[in-house]
């Protein structure tokens, strides 16, 4: 069994981990979303400096709240790829110096990788082959996973990623960021009904539409127009045109339940297709409502069993990351430390970050 200490700085988490094969001794995550939230989204220079102020602790504390000592650590890992690179950086060349001084083995790990092993940290007895339903902020992508670094993406959007959907209607609701949680709150009291809103589908040259791939740029436009539109309807003389909250209700509402059916029908015509009889959903989406709904009932009806892991591994943590560099650890796979931060880096490629 390997025991892992893992540092994810990709986004906007400063976060670290000591994961002893699919069990977590301690996670630590330092959230900026506060910070980014003054600014509608984040800033990749400001998320780089705050990792720098903030990663120092965060490490320091894991370790303490693990009561384990550095002599019981098998290797340490970071994430290398995908991400910001200013923040990835931080993470990375954390994890290498204290490989370094602690004389350990070192692992880089690719962020999706990770979220797809969120899954085993709250079903440890899961195993490959399952399909992986990813939404979050960055990403929005039907995996199937064939066994630890054997992945193919099999559906993904095209322009915008759900969360990023869900950020950017809050945002022209006025609701703040992120636009999510806020989102799914108002929806449960509004009309999923209300307003027919399209779901956004990728032709194919040989007609027809692509079964598993996705697009949200276009469901956004037509909530812009939609609001547009109600604002001149409901606009009064003295020039106000907000809208009464029961309209915001069942806008939010009416866009959730667009993008819960859109992700539920492509992840179940997925599964079915390949054979597959778990879907494990990770990424901040995972804690949508809306979705979770149904998911949970189109599974039931085509006898599949769906893993909805814990928040706290759903979202950007390190000891996801932690979690797959251990079973990689645990397979002789090691990282070089020339390894660079990538910003983009297909799931595809995963085993390159390894001296097999
Ligand atoms: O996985 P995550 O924490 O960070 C990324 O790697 O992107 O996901 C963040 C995203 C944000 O876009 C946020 O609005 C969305 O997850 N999110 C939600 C909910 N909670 C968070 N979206 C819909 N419903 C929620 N309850
Ligand atoms: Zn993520």
């Amino acid at each position: 069994m390997a025991t892992v200490f893992a540092i994810e700085t990709s986004c906007d988490e400063t976060a670290a981990a000591i994961v002893k094969n699919r069990q977590v001794c301690s996670n630590v995550v330092a959230s900026q979303i506060k910070i980014h939230a003054q600014y509608g989204g984040v800033v990749p220079e400001v998320a780089s400096r705050s990792h720098l102020e903030m990663l120092n602790q965060v490490v320091d504390r894991c370790l303490v709240e693990s009561n384990l000592t550095w002599s019981e650590i098998d290797g340490i890992a970071a994430t290398c790829a995908p991400g910001l690179v200013g923040a990835l950086l931080v993470g990375l060349t954390a994890a290498k110096s204290l490989a370094i001084v602690r004389q350990k083995p070192f692992l880089g790990v690719h962020h999706l990788e990770g979220h797809i092993y969120a899954s085993y940290l709250s079903e440890p007895d899961l195993q490959p082959p399952f399909l992986c339903l990813l939404v979050s902020g960055g990403h929005t992508s039907l995996i199937h996973v064939k066994d630890c670094g054997v992945y193919e993406t099999v559906g993904q959007t095209r322009d915008d990623a759900a969360g990023e959907a869900f950020d950017k209607v809050a945002r022209l609701l006025q609701l703040g960021y992120p636009g999510g949680p806020v989102v799914d709150k108002l929806a449960a009291v509004g009309n999923p009904q209300a307003f027919a809103l399209p779901e956004g589908r990728i032709s194919l040259p040989e007609g027809g539409y692509h079964p598993y791939d996705s697009s949200f740029s276009g469901l956004k436009t037509a909530v812009l127009q939609l609001v547009q539109k109600l604002k001149k309807e409901h606009g009064n003389s003295e020039g106000d045109s907000s809208l009464p909250d029961a309209v915001i209700n069942d806008l939010a509402a009416s866009f959730q339940e667009t993008v819960a059916k859109s992700l539920t029908k492509r992840a179940i015509a997925c599964a079915v297709n390949l054979g597959l009889q778990t879907i494990a959903v990770g990424g901040g989406v995972a804690a949508n409502s809306g979705l979770r709904q149904h998911l949970q009932a189109a599974a039931a009806k085509h006898d599949l069993r769906v893993l909805f892991p814990p928040l706290k591994y759903c979202t950007d943590n390190a000891a996801m990351i932690g979690c797959a560099a251990a079973e990689h650890l645990e397979r002789g796979h090691i990282s070089p430390l020339t390894l660079g931060a990538n910003s983009r880096m297909s799931l595809s490629d995963v085993m390159e970050l390894y001296d097999v």
